[in-house]
């Protein structure tokens, strides 16, 4: 029998230690005991991280939603898969069985085959979060066409960007979406969008707000008249172990977004096993994740990884402050959630309003609180232990990366012992290392560096859409036959990890991962402005906020500054999406330069953060004089 559900710490490190002496034996007994194979592979493992190339499970034969749904329905047919709380709370929360769920994927992937979409191809997705969203990754899975989720609050030019990097040529959308007392107009930005969009020839419209819209002649249809059309069965298309089956965009410290590829088999096993052991989920448990599923966190511990054990999953439409401060707690309380797993940020924002928003509503059903994104401070993670969870339930700071489709670093409730602000110990099967400056690993306990992987796990994307040489730059050129994460850690001396951030130029706001280059270049497209510097700095709920320093040119110099904050910001807005607006921006004359011309983001970042004392040898730079500039004017 594997060891697919742990209970207690020494069943850990002894299955730990199992996983990582023999992984190819370890993971081929969980995949073959779990789940449903159409046919077993050949090969358990192959890698070469030098290339990179990582196969698991090779030439088996699946489909992700027969493990995902069919499976369940003999046994768990009536069983609520989805629950939809909407954003309205006077509005009924939506209940959809395995068998509902099973039907609306099936009539969603036929909907898709008429519409011309086959094995391999890419579709878009561009939905708010309601069941229409959950039930499109499925049936894209079903008929084995690649996902590509992009967040609904991006704007028209980053989703163009993302369309069309992948060649996606259908895209499902809404008329529009609710977010509190807002609502926003998707169909539109999805029409700008769509002006550079050629290869995009079929957008299918789910009714959500009864908005007006233009609907585009040839081009736009309707989605619940197709639905209602569609047959309710349809077969799942066979699909080998690595054929891809999303993909998922992140920020990176330079260029374009990255389209992290993730492949099928390795994918749903990994993240089945950890959903089934980091939550301690049990068959009757409510589980409920607040993340989007336009984000990796969604996607793995929404979607597949509940699913994938038949647990009925809460889909969350709406936001924390919405009627009031009190809707998280209201909403475990109705649904007597026992899993909640969030972000820092969402906390701290919490934490912030009035004690009765909590103390108003019985949370005694809930088990297990996961925190997910970002670092989370200690006085966050005392709030959470203190109020949400009566220190009953244990936290689960969970690390990982939409890279790694699946958590990496993490506590096992009622299993690991925590401590606040550490991610703890490694899952199963997962060998960090940290890394010193030399390139040599830090072994031993009590030390910092950075952090890498030195073994493939079974959910490891695969490559960059379309730039392999990318994926192999960005991740495996730094240390040999490592994987590298972009964070620094430390491990203390019980061996627990905790992670300090990123060691690049990648800022995490309120847990969204931003890259400094693309909005540095949305503000060096402002007429007014020559060139642009963005740094972080600690912000009490948004974890780290946007710092801008910017040089005008001449003529901008007779600007108003104010309007020209306003503008720069709108125009984050408009080409990027309002996560990535600047909270400050300040006006410069230059930037401290190395002499190679490289802008000293370590100084700009010490200004913005206020900790000038040490700013270290500034006597090498090309521009040491515009330091005192800079310090003198910061906001
Ligand atoms: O810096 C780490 C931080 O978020 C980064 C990954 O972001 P993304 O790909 O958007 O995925 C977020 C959700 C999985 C990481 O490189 N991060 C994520 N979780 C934690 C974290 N930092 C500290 N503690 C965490 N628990």
């Amino acid at each position: 029998m594997s060891n697919y559900h742990i209970k207690h710490l020494e069943e850990y490190f002894q299955v730990y230690r199992k996983s990582v002496r023999n992984p190819e034996a370890f993971w081929e007994e969980i995949a073959e005991e779990h789940f449903l194979w159409r046919k077993k592979w050949d090969n358990v493992l192959s890698w070469d991280f030098s290339k990179p190339e990582v196969k698991w499970f090779e030439n088996a034969k699946l489909n992700i939603t027969e493990n995902c749904i069919d499976r369940h329905l003999t046994t768990r047919g009536e069983k609520t898969a989805i629950l939809f709380e909407p954003n309205n709370p006077n509005e009924e929360a939506q209940h959809i069985s395995y068998y509902e769920l099973h039907k609306r994927v099936c009539k969603m992937a036929n909907v898709l085959k008429e519409n011309g979409v086959k094995k391999g191809d890419r579709v878009c997705i561009y939905l708010p979060m309601i069941p229409e969203l959950a039930v499109s990754l499925l049936a894209c899975a079903r008929i084995g066409a690649i996902h590509s989720v992009v967040f609904a609050g991006f704007s028209s030019n980053a989703l163009a960007t993302r369309i069309n990097d992948s060649d996606c040529k259908l895209v499902i959308t809404s008329d529009g979406s609710f977010r509190g007392k807002k609502s926003i107009d998707l169909k539109g930005i999805v029409d700008v969008a769509l002006n550079d969009c050629p290869g995009v020839k079929t957008v299918l419209v789910a009714k959500r707000t009864n908005a007006e819209i233009t609907m585009v002649e040839g081009r736009d249809k309707w989605l619940q008249p197709l639905l209602d059309e569609a047959y309710g069965d349809c077969v799942a298309e066979i699909m080998d172990a690595e054929d891809p089956l999303f993909i998922l965009y992140t920020s990176g410290s330079t260029g374009t977004p990255k389209g992290m590829v993730h492949t099928t088999g390795g994918y749903m096993v990994y993240t089945a096993y950890t959903f089934k052991n980091i939550f301690q989920y049990k068959e009757n448990d409510i589980y409920w994740c607040t993340a989007d599923i336009g984000w990796i966190t969604g996607h793995s511990y929404i979607v597949y990884g509940p699913l994938a054990n038949g647990a009925t999953t809460v889909m969350f439409e709406g936001v924390p402050s919405y009627p009031d401060f009190g809707r998280f707690w209201e909403v475990v309380e109705k649904h007597k959630v026992t899993q909640f797993y969030t972000a820092p940020t969402a906390i701290r924002a919490l934490a912030k309003e009035n004690m009765d928003f909590v103390e108003n509503h019985d949370l005694s059903s809930l088990k297990v609180l996961g925190s997910v994104g970002e670092p989370i401070n200690e006085e966050a993670w005392h709030w959470y232990n203190n109020n949400v969870g009566k220190n009953n339930s244990p936290i689960v700071d969970t690390w990982w990366q939409t890279e790694t489709g699946g958590i990496m670093i993490s506590p096992i409730p009622y299993v690991t012992p925590t401590t606040p602000t550490y991610a703890t110990l490694p899952f199963i099967g997962i060998q960090p290392a940290l890394m010193d400056e030399n390139g040599q690993e830090v072994k031993g306990n009590q030390v910092e560096g950075r952090l890498c992987i030195k073994y493939p796990w079974p959910s490891i994307a695969r490559t960059i859409w379309g730039n392999h040489e990318r994926y192999r730059d960005t991740y495996f050129s730094a240390y040999k036959d490592k994987y590298f994460t972009g964070d620094g850690a430390l491990r203390d001396g019980v061996g627990y990890y905790r992670i300090t951030g990123r060691v690049d130029d990648v800022i995490i706001v309120s847990g969204h991962n931003l890259g400094t280059a693309p909005i540095e270049d949305t503000i060096n497209e402002h007429p007014a402005v020559a060139e642009s510097a963005i740094v972080g700095f600690p912000h009490d709920v948004k974890g780290n906020a946007l710092y801008g320093y910017v040089i005008l040119k001449e003529f901008g110099e007779t600007r108003d500054r104010d309007n020209l904050r306003n503008e720069i910001n709108q125009q984050i807005t408009e080409h990027i999406g309002p996560i990535a607006k600047l909270d400050k921006i300040q006006f410069v004359t230059g930037l401290p330069k190395t002499r190679s011309g490289k802008i000293m983001r370590r100084i700009l970042r010490k200004i913005a953060s206020n900790d000038t004392g040490n700013l270290g040898d500034i006597s090498t730079l090309l521009n040491p004089e515009i330091v005192k500039e800079i310090m003198d004017n910061s906001l």
